[in-house]
Order: structure tokens, then sequence, then C-alpha cells
């Protein structure tokens, strides 16, 4: 009996400096301190032992229990000091902790612009996929075989006939071939060309593509939505003009201007010293286009236009490379 208690107390101090949690503290005291713990086994031992050495196991044994019982409260009052702090006591006159508040990428706040006004004019929202075949991204477009988009110098080629989408208009395409007009669309997306990463050019940037199709569409419309959104998005005192250019899924084409907000059109790098940027391409869909997706070109027409969004955003907010859109530096985040 003493052998054992002396042994014991031994290996018990090490368990005890081990347990580290609540849920260990009770199992040790379960089996030390249990109703059949090793303490409770040792006083039923006492029962079977000699009479002559009883008195001595006995004084041991209490002596041992009370030992066990002061080692377990001592831990126990150690492990309580180390929670309290953390877990159960707050203190409520402390300052709160300001927790950074995230904001949204310029590029999402200028997308979500530009739908809410496109929104307001009727048009409602299409997406299509960034990994596009050569139909839908040029043949059907009326790309003649020969353009120089197809080369593989300016687009991203994942195999023969499937390449990364150089423009959002072939989501056009797919709206159309899966309704019959009336459309009135916008089709906001992320697009790849192969270009030289510089201030002014990336291999990824967005565009936000438009398409009204129905009876009697026609040009002035076109640009009479144009004017009215443009109007909404830059201020009602902007001029605008549009030039005559060539895109081979609109016919006539046109390029739109506004005169430059940044410098009043007195001349400045932003519109290289000529007072207009060029905010969007557009024009009115191609009879072939039509076509390509089973419209009747003889009953319905209609107008489709593209802009940048990293442009439009560079124009708003007056920032001189677009590189930093898709570093995701905070310094440059934060501002917006
Ligand atoms: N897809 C053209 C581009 O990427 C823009 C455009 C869209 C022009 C629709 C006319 C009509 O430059």
């Amino acid at each position: 009996m003493l052998e054992k208690i002396h042994h014991l107390r031994e290996v018990l101090s090490a368990e005890l400096s081990a347990a580290k949690s609540r849920g260990d503290l009770e199992a040790f005291r379960v089996k030390y301190l249990g109703r059949k713990g090793i303490l409770a086994q040792l006083f039923d031992e006492l029962r079977g032992i000699a009479t002559e050495d009883k008195p001595a196991a006995g004084k041991a044994l209490n002596e041992f229990r009370s030992f066990v019982q002061g080692e377990f409260e001592k831990q126990q009052a150690h492990l309580a000091g180390q929670e309290t702090p953390a877990s159960s006591v707050a203190d409520i006159s402390l300052p709160g902790r300001v927790r950074p508040a995230g904001t949204k990428h310029p590029i999402t706040q200028t997308m979500e612009e530009l739908k809410r006004i496109f929104a307001r004019m009727g048009f409602t929202i299409a997406a299509g996929p960034d990994i596009e075949d050569d139909y839908h991204n040029f043949t059907a477009l009326n790309f003649p075989p020969q353009h120089p988009a197809r080369d593989m110098q300016d687009t991203f080629f994942v195999s023969k006939n499937i390449l990364l989408r150089t423009h959002t208009s072939p989501v056009q395409i797919r709206v159309m071939e899966n309704q019959p007009p009336p459309v009135r669309v916008i089709m906001p997306g992320r697009v790849y060309r192969n270009e030289a990463v510089s201030a002014r050019s990336h291999v990824i940037f967005h565009q936000l593509e438009g398409l009204y199709v129905d009876k009697n569409v026609t040009m002035s419309e076109l640009k009479g939505t144009l004017v009215a959104f443009a109007k909404q998005y830059y201020g009602s005192s902007v001029q605008y003009k549009f030039r005559p250019t060539f895109f081979p899924f609109t016919e006539p084409s046109a390029d739109m201007y506004i005169s430059c907000f940044v410098c009043g059109q007195k001349g400045c790098p932003i519109c290289k010293y000529n007072g207009w940027l060029e905010i969007l391409g557009s024009g009115m869909v191609h009879p072939h286009v039509l076509k390509n997706v089973g419209y009747d070109p003889e009953v319905s027409t209609g107008y489709a236009f593209g802009m940048g969004i990293e442009r439009m955003a560079l124009l708003r907010y007056g920032i001189d490379d677009i590189r930093l859109y898709f570093e995701n530096d905070l310094r440059f985040l934060k501002q917006f």
C-alpha cells in the first residue's frame, strides 16, 4: 500500500500539469477522486490489510487523498486564471474595435451604375461564356475569314476553334439564337486580347454590350438612347458627336465621342489635346448577322453598341494607368 501511494504521487503531478483544459481536468478528477476512482479502490483495499498495518496505511492514504485534492484544486485555479480575461470578463468601457470596411472594386461600381442606367431604359441583362468558339466570336458576326483579329497574334486561342472572347458581341448572337425578336438587352462581361500590357492596354478588360432588335428600329433611336445614357452618366451638359467607322457586324457604324470634361475641351493628356473622348462603338445590326441567327432582316432591324468599362471608369475618375485595376493594391482600391 505504502509503495503504491509513493508511486502514484510521482506520476500524478506530471499528469496534472499536462491537464490544459477543463475536459482534461475533469478526466483527472474522475480517474483519481471519482466514486470508482483510484482513491476509492485504495480505500477498498485497506479493508483487506493485516490489522497491525492498518493504522499506518490508513494514515498514509488519508494524507494522500488530501494531497490529490489539493493538487487538483491548484491546477483548477491555475487554468481558471488563464481563461478569465479572454472568455468570461468583458471590459465594457473599452472603445470598440474598428473593422476595416471593404469597398467594391471600381470596375464593379462602374458596371453597376451602367446597368442601373440601362435598366431604367428597359434593357434586361444577359451573359455568355468567356471561352467562346470561333463561330460566335467571329463568323456569325460577319468577320471575313482573313480578318486580323482571327490571327494568333491578337487573340488567345485555346484550340483551333476555341478562344477567349475578344469582345462581348458574341453574346448578341447567343441571345438572338435563343429568342425571337424583340430583344432589348445589355451584356456585361470580361474580354481578352493578346496585347502587350501597358498603361493604356491590357490582356483582360471588361465591356458592356447593348442590343435592341425590333420592327422599325432606326439609327435615330440608337443616337437618342446613347445620348440619354451619356447625359445620365457624364452629366447633362456633356457635348457629344458621332463619327462614322467600321465594324463587320454593324452597318452603318459610328463611334461616339463626348466633350473632354477633364479640361473642358481646352486640351489635356486624357483627350490627347483634341478636346474629345471616344467612349463607345455602335451601329445598326448588319443584315448578315440577323440572317445568321435566323431573324428576317426584311422584318427586323436593330442597333448594337459596345463600350469598355475600364475606359469609362478611367475617364470618370481620372485613372492614368489601366494596370492599376488588376493589381489589387489597397492604396488604389481604398480611394473608391
Ligand atoms: N465589339 C466592338 C469592339 O469590341 C464594339 C461594338 C459593339 C461595336 C457593338 C458596334 C456594336 O470594339
